[in-house]
């Protein structure tokens, strides 16, 4: 089967990275490319920053593979990971050759439930200075992540599994997210460990090396990612996947470095690494890991992009890990 991937440049340094990423994937896989558009100029152009054509192909394809959009993230983004069912934000945080990382010692990837908690987005103003959130967490949903999560660990060798949460003062919501993973690690009969999510917060930043796997509800998977991601130091590097049950959408952490833009000198690592988190969604392990391979001996050996202290493009870049594929 030839599974059809939506590609999404977006705004800024996406028009410069995506294709890089497209031309690895190229190089490596058999898919079907499908080009739509979304971003301020989307909206600059048409009124409307994600068309409705775009989200559509988006929800009936098999994956899609996304840039960044500029001050228009939100209303492109959080439709579009909806638009995949995504119940499961990815965000390995490794640090990476070449790169000076704070902990270069850090491997962990967290596993975000990426539909409920307080951004549910149930707000109401009770009155003029009274706002309340509702924070919605059900069972199915916290199973669902847990199994996400435990099998994640074991298919990429990871012994530490923590649940993070806040069940000493969320009793009924967290209650039920910690009681649903217990359940599945236990059915699962491996070991785990429980951090309350704030003193995890510090953990992370002290003994990162003793983490792996980390299942969070969706809050804390925002805070604690972003933490883990200063460990390692380059935003340039990191990739991310949002993984729903037939559909996902794979997107560089970094957003469209208007700074840069148009330079031809971003860093396509992160853009390559989601491409190599495509694969991994399609069971093709082996050549995601080929990826990755490459993009880490490009990443020690140059050419390096600015960013890295470097002098190379973007393509010089690209071109220097296909060949290395
Ligand atoms: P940013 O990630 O775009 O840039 C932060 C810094 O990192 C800049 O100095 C930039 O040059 C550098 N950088 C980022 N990626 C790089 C790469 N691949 N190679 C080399 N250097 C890189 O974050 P910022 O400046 O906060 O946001 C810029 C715009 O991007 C905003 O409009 C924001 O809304 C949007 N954004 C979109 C996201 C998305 O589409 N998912 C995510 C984050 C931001
Ligand atoms: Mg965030």
């Amino acid at each position: 089967m030839t599974e059809t991937i939506v590609v999404i440049k977006g705004d800024g340094i996406g028009q410069e990275v995506v294709p890089a990423a497209v031309e690895v994937l190229e190089a490596v896989a058999d898919f079907e490319f499908v080009e739509r558009e979304a971003g301020d100029y989307v909206r600059d152009e048409q009124g409307d920053p994600l068309p409705e054509d775009t989200y559509e192909t988006v929800r009936n394809a098999d994956a899609t593979l996304f840039g960044a959009v500029g001050e228009t993230a939100a209303d492109v983004v959080l439709p579009l990971r909806e638009a995949v069912d995504s119940f499961a934000n990815v965000r390995p945080a490794r640090a990476y050759p070449g790169v000076d990382a704070l902990r270069p010692e850090t491997d962990i990837v967290f596993i975000r439930e990426n539909t409920q908690g307080v951004y549910s987005g149930i707000e109401s103003r009770i009155t003029d200075d009274v706002t309340t959130l509702t924070r919605v967490i059900t069972e199915d949903a916290s199973r669902k992540i847990a199994e996400f999560g435990f099998e994640y660990a074991d298919a990429n060798g990871y012994d530490d599994v923590t649940i993070a949460h806040k069940q000493n003062v969320m009793r009924l919501t967290d209650g039920v997210f910690v009681d649903a993973a217990r359940a599945v690690g236990d059915e699962r009969g491996v070991d785990y460990d429980e951090k309350l999510m704030d003193a995890l917060g510090m953990l992370l930043l002290l003994e990162p090396e003793e983490y792996g796997v980390v299942i969070c509800p969706n809050l804390a998977g925002d805070v604690l990612s972003d933490v883990a991601a200063g460990l390692v130091g380059g935003l340039g590097l990191l990739p991310s996947a949002n993984v729903g049950a037939d559909n996902g959408m794979f997107e560089p952490v970094h957003g469209t470095a208007p700074d840069i833009a148009g330079e031809g000198i971003a860093n396509p690592s992160a853009a390559v690494l989601s491409a190599a988190m495509l694969l991994e969604h399609f069971g093709y392990e082996e050549t995601a890991g080929s990826v990755r391979t490459a993009v880490e001996g490009v990443l020690s050996d140059g050419p390096t992009t600015p960013d890295l202290g470097g002098s190379a493009t973007t393509d010089d870049v690209a071109a220097a890990i296909v060949d290395r594929l």
